[in-house]
């Protein structure tokens, strides 16, 4: 499914989303977030999509940040709707009960490392620079940039990387935590390579560990293991319980819904 600024595709079990304004980097406006809105949507309900990774088109960036020209003569009362109607859609990613794999070739700066933050993994390739640049333009990370990084990395580096505007090299995101792997080249293959053995386990039950995971974080640490087990238990009423566990039994591979 085509719109102007984002492609939608599902093969192979994957759901692809691809930002595809290259001549700006991938920028986001607000034409391209609410199309990345609708692409949402439809990869969370799209059963051929069990796994979802969210890409860049043109081969230098993954997104370089939110649109400078379009954000350049907005009013308070309007950055506060820009800031919400993003910070929104990458709830929906945060929140979708599938995994989400940002596949970055290049810069994903400002609004696009929120975006790679609000994925479950995040794959560059060993060009990719990452960063929230935006004190340089007077602003600072709007799309939760200042909620997700520092949970990620830590308040000490989070800082460091707010003040400093640092784009950081591919191969440092990895050492702090910022990425889960670097490849030399064609995250994609990477990104597909994880989604194949994602597939091979059960959707429901990474849906509810995912979502332990998000909740739980949000959580004083015992009401978190609390919660976990509440989780635990909805997936005893799940077919995929009963046939990962018989074909474990009967030392078979798992045919999974
Ligand atoms: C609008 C952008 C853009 C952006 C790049 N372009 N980034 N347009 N918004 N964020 C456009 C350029 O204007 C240019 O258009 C084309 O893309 C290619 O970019 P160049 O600058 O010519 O390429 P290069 O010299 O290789 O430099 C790449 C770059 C640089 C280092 C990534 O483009 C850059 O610094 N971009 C801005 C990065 C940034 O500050 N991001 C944070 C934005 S604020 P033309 O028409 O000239 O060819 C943000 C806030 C989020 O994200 C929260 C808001 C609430």
């Amino acid at each position: 499914m085509s719109f102007e600024t984002i492609i939608y595709e599902a093969k192979n079990n994957i759901g692809y989303i691809t930002i595809n304004r290259p001549k700006a980097l991938n920028a986001l406006n607000a034409e391209v977030l609410n199309e990345l809105s609708q692409a949402v949507d439809i990869a969370e309900k799209d059963e051929a999509a069990r796994v979802v990774i969210i890409t860049g088109a043109g081969g230098r960036a993954f997104v370089a940040g939110a649109d400078i020209a379009a954000m350049q003569n907005m009013t308070a009362e309007e950055a506060y709707s820009f800031a919400r109607l993003a910070q929104i859609i990458y709830n929906k990613i945060q929140d979708m009960p599938k995994i989400v794999i940002a596949a970055i070739d290049g810069f994903a700066l400002g609004g696009g490392c929120e975006l790679a933050l609000a994925c479950d993994i995040r794959i560059a390739s060993a060009k990719s620079k990452i960063g929230i640049p935006e004190v340089t333009l007077g602003v600072f990370p709007g799309f939760a940039g200042t909620q997700r990084l520092p949970r990620l990395v830590g308040t000490g580096i989070a800082k460091e990387m707010l003040a400093t505007a640092r784009k950081v090299p591919a191969d440092e995101a990895k050492a702090i935590g910022l990425v889960n792997h670097v490849v030399e080249e064609n995250p994609m293959a990477k990104a597909e390579e994880l989604a194949v053995e994602i597939c091979k386990n059960s959707m429901s039950a990474i849906a509810l560990g995912k979502r332990a995971m998000n909740e739980g974080m949000e959580m004083e640490l015992k009401k978190g293991i609390e919660h976990e087990a509440a989780l635990f238990a909805v997936a005893f009423t799940t077919e995929d319980q009963r046939e990962g566990m018989t074909a474990f039994l009967e030392k078979r591979p798992a045919n999974f819904q």
